[in-house]
């Protein structure tokens, strides 16, 4: 039988595709085309400390070398490997929030865990509470899931804390759970116990489950953060976090959730196994350098969080000295979210992009994160050395200038 000669159309996409969007990596497009041009492009979009040349600590990599060398490449169990959990469960513990390693589960990066436990918990239409600005993963999943975000203020005049009143408000009987990400990707805000404690007592009272995101817990410029868990541990809470931050190797992917002692956890637990079986399993040989990451030398950290400190000084004394620039001072991680006073009509991606082409200095639009486009935010990776980031501060200072004076 001869083939119909008409062309055929092209394959059709799925329409939650439409609602998909993660302006952190799509913006790249456009940085390389300016970059075809012959303008050297500085990256600060992505939250990757390898790429601005913080090392893996070598005892992580001799542990993936070793594993791989004793012949650990099958596939492993699916909720990770006993020693991988162990080490997790131990190191909440040890932080106050007490986990049994039977409901850890190992994962590819936080942001495998953070789509399993939507997924094991949120129906068509279900809600879920998230931050704004948010990282867009959590919106992004849930278009995928066909649920819907409902994003939560926070508040730049009050260091970018939660506002309650508006959390509250958001809260129907189709909400699931509330997302909260602490310490912040993209506001580099610590939330005070007082708010934690608020937000904990919120979820238990309409019956929520809280998802923290807490892959920056290490990442405090003084320390530390407590986890969530640790200031109510038999609310419903699971944390997310991973070897992407606080040990410097975003790319192996390589994480965990800890899933609270609460029984109303229980069938969550379940689901997630469940789910974490049709995926077989996470890398495998990663996870031998998640034990040698939660049980071994950590004085990286020490350095690492000084180096943080630093960057986030220059930013802020740089930003503020920018006339129509401010900024709230960041308190861990490698994120600042400044709002530059833009003219009427214009955006936050308008500038971002003008930026862009002008400088070919790289940051992420506020509205990428869920920020209203006019409210001119954007948010910067404090990354590079101090005396690059004065380089590329000054580039900004001096376009910025002509930018709000060419109305
Ligand atoms: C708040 C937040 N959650 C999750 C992730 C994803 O991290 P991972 O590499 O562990 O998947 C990131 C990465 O930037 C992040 O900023």
């Amino acid at each position: 039988m001869a083939l119909a000669k008409t062309p055929s159309p092209s394959i059709p996409t799925a329409e939650r595709l439409a609602r998909f969007t993660y302006a952190i990596r799509n913006i790249v497009a456009e940085a390389q085309r300016v970059e075809a041009t012959g303008k050297r492009v500085r990256y600060l979009n992505i939250g990757d400390p390898v790429a601005f040349g913080f090392a893996t600590p070598p005892h992580l990599v001799e542990a993936v070398e070793r594993a791989m060398r004793d012949g650990h490449n099958g596939y492993g169990p699916s909720v990770g490997l006993a020693g991988a959990r162990e080490a997790v469960a131990a190191e909440y513990s040890t932080r106050g929030f007490p986990v049994i390693p039977d409901r850890v589960c190992m994962t590819a990066g936080t942001s495998e865990g953070i789509e399993l436990a939507l997924t094991a918990m949120v129906d068509v239409d279900g809600e879920v509470l998230v931050p704004m600005p948010t990282y867009p993963l959590y919106t992004a999943v849930l278009a995928k899931l066909g649920a819907r975000a409902h994003h939560y203020r926070t508040d730049p005049a009050r260091e970018w804390m939660p506002d309650l009143d508006h959390l509250r408000s958001l809260i129907t009987p189709a909400t699931r759970a509330m997302v909260v990400i602490d310490p912040n990707n993209p506001t580099g805000a610590l939330y005070s116990t007082a708010t934690r404690r608020a937000l904990i007592e919120i979820a238990e009272q309409h019956g929520l489950a809280i998802l923290a995101d807490e892959v920056y817990g290490d990442l405090g410029f003084h320390g530390p953060i407590a986890p969530l868990g640790s200031l109510q541990p038999d609310a419903p809470i699971i944390s997310f976090s991973s070897l992407s931050k606080g040990y410097l190797a975003p790319g192996w992917r390589t994480g965990w959730m800890a899933i609270g002692r609460s029984p109303r956890l229980d069938a969550v637990v379940a689901a997630v196994k469940k789910l974490a079986d049709g995926r077989l399993c996470s890398t495998v040989p990663m996870q031998y350098a998640v034990v040698a990451a939660l049980t071994g030398d950590r004085s990286h950290l020490v350095r690492f969080r000084h180096a943080l400190a630093e960057r986030a000084a220059v930013t802020l004394e740089c930003l503020r000295a920018m006339p129509g620039v401010t900024c709230v001072a960041p308190s861990a991680a490698f994120y600042a979210m400044p709002q530059i006073a833009l003219p009427p009509g214009r955006t936050d991606e308008d500038y971002v992009l003008a930026l862009l082409r002008e400088t070919g200095v790289l940051c992420v639009y506020g509205s990428g994160f869920g920020l209203p486009p006019a409210d001119g935010f954007l948010r910067i990776v404090f990354l590079a050395s101090p005396a690059e980031l004065r380089g590329i501060y000054d580039l900004m200072a001096t376009f910025t200038a002509k930018y709000l004076s060419d109305v």
